[in-house]
């Protein structure tokens, strides 16, 4: 119990109440019968010393919409300086968890730290160590992106001073003077990562940066995320594609339906899904028919034929061998493409246990 001398906001008389941390009591003045409203101050938070080896860590992690369980108790940990891929099909329940662990929507259950902050009792300290990069970033149209980053150090009380070299850094240089209205998906996501890099947080947290995107722009978009990272910050990202993740990340989590379905670093990933990308290769007259040499060549895993396209799974050292031996029995290729396995075929893999 704790007591506490109030004065009347009318008539000045001190009064005195007692009553729990955090409690609130409707008081009313005994002089001139004025009624208010006084809560005690809660519990100091205790605050926790910083985790070393950690920059995030979730621990049994629950969100429920009505009766969905958007987020199903994930649990890992995200070490310092790594870069951590968070994979899974749309609505999987990535942005949920993104969103849990800074503190942008409160969980029904489990535990989130940033840096050792928990991002609940310390919700100041832990929110500052973070730059967030939302699904679907969006600036003013009609300024220049000097101004875009002036208009968010205002908004946060940060130094303007060093925007400009934050614009040279992300590489949008040459488009300084122009209106961020002109700028193309990618140029707009480059700015959302200088803009991230306001203040020079530890922990870089981005929810789908290169999602439609194209290759060229996926590629930019992932070198800035290295140099993210060799400047020294942990950088935590989504995506629904496997691809996207692939020599980038030193571990990765996949979600799906809410539940953590594997976590690992991407070397293992790959060794145990064994998942081959698949040859498509256009051959004249083939109608439908698979040839008999390919399917008896070592070391290809599957063919089918449709029309006149061959889908062949094979390793990779078989590839060339493939088409060789296909235009030495005559065969008339036209063209040729490689299908990256996507995310869904390492879904199947996993949900079949099929390692
Ligand atoms: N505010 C919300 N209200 C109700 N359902 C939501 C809300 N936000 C997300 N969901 C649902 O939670 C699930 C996970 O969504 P989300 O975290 O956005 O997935 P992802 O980012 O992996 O695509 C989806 O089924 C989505 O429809
Ligand atoms: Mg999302």
């Amino acid at each position: 119990m704790v007591t506490k001398t109030v004065g009347c906001p009318k008539c000045k008389t001190h009064i005195e109440i007692q009553g729990s941390p955090s409690e609130t009591k409707i008081i009313t003045c005994a002089k001139c019968n004025t009624k208010g409203k006084f809560t005690f101050p809660g519990e100091q938070s205790k605050i926790e010393a910083p985790s070393d080896s950690y920059s995030i860590e979730i621990e049994n992690l629950t969100k429920k919409f009505k009766d969905l369980k958007a987020v199903d108790n994930v649990s890992f940990k995200v070490r310092k300086g790594e870069i951590f891929g968070f994979l899974g099909p749309n609505g999987a329940g990535k942005t949920t968890t993104i969103k849990a662990i800074l503190g942008l929507i409160h969980q029904n259950s489990g535990n989130v730290k940033i840096n050792g902050y928990d991002i609940i009792k310390n919700a100041i300290k832990s929110r500052k160590e973070v730059g967030y990069l939302p699904e679907r970033v969006s600036f003013y149209e009609n300024i220049t992106p000097l101004q875009t980053l002036n208009f968010f150090c205002e908004l946060k009380g940060y130094d303007k001073s060093t925007n400009k070299s934050l614009i040279k850094e992300v590489g949008l240089e040459d488009a300084i003077k122009r209106k961020v209205g002109t700028f193309s998906k990618g140029m707009v996501q480059l700015l959302g990562v200088a803009q991230v890099m306001i203040g020079n947080p530890s922990v870089y947290i981005l929810d789908e940066p290169m999602a439609g995107l194209d290759a060229r722009w996926v590629k930019i978009i992932r070198e800035k995320i290295k140099m993210l990272n060799e400047q020294g910050a942990t950088v935590l990202f989504s995506s629904h594609i496997l691809s996207e993740v692939e020599n980038i990340c030193d571990k990765v989590a996949i979600i799906n339906k809410g539940k953590l379905i594997a976590e690992d670093t991407v070397s293992n990933l790959n060794k145990y899904l064994k998942i081959k990308p698949r040859l498509k290769i256009s051959i004249t007259d083939l109608n439908g028919k698979v040839p008999v040499i390919i399917r008896d060549l070592e070391g290809v895993d599957n063919v089918e034929a449709q029309d006149n396209t061959l889908f062949i799974t094979c390793e990779s050292n078989v590839r060339s061998k493939v088409i060789t031996m296909l235009e030495d029995a005559g065969f008339k290729i036209i063209d040729i493409k490689t299908i990256e396995p996507s995310l869904e075929d390492a879904f199947v893999k996993i949900i079949e246990g099929d390692t």
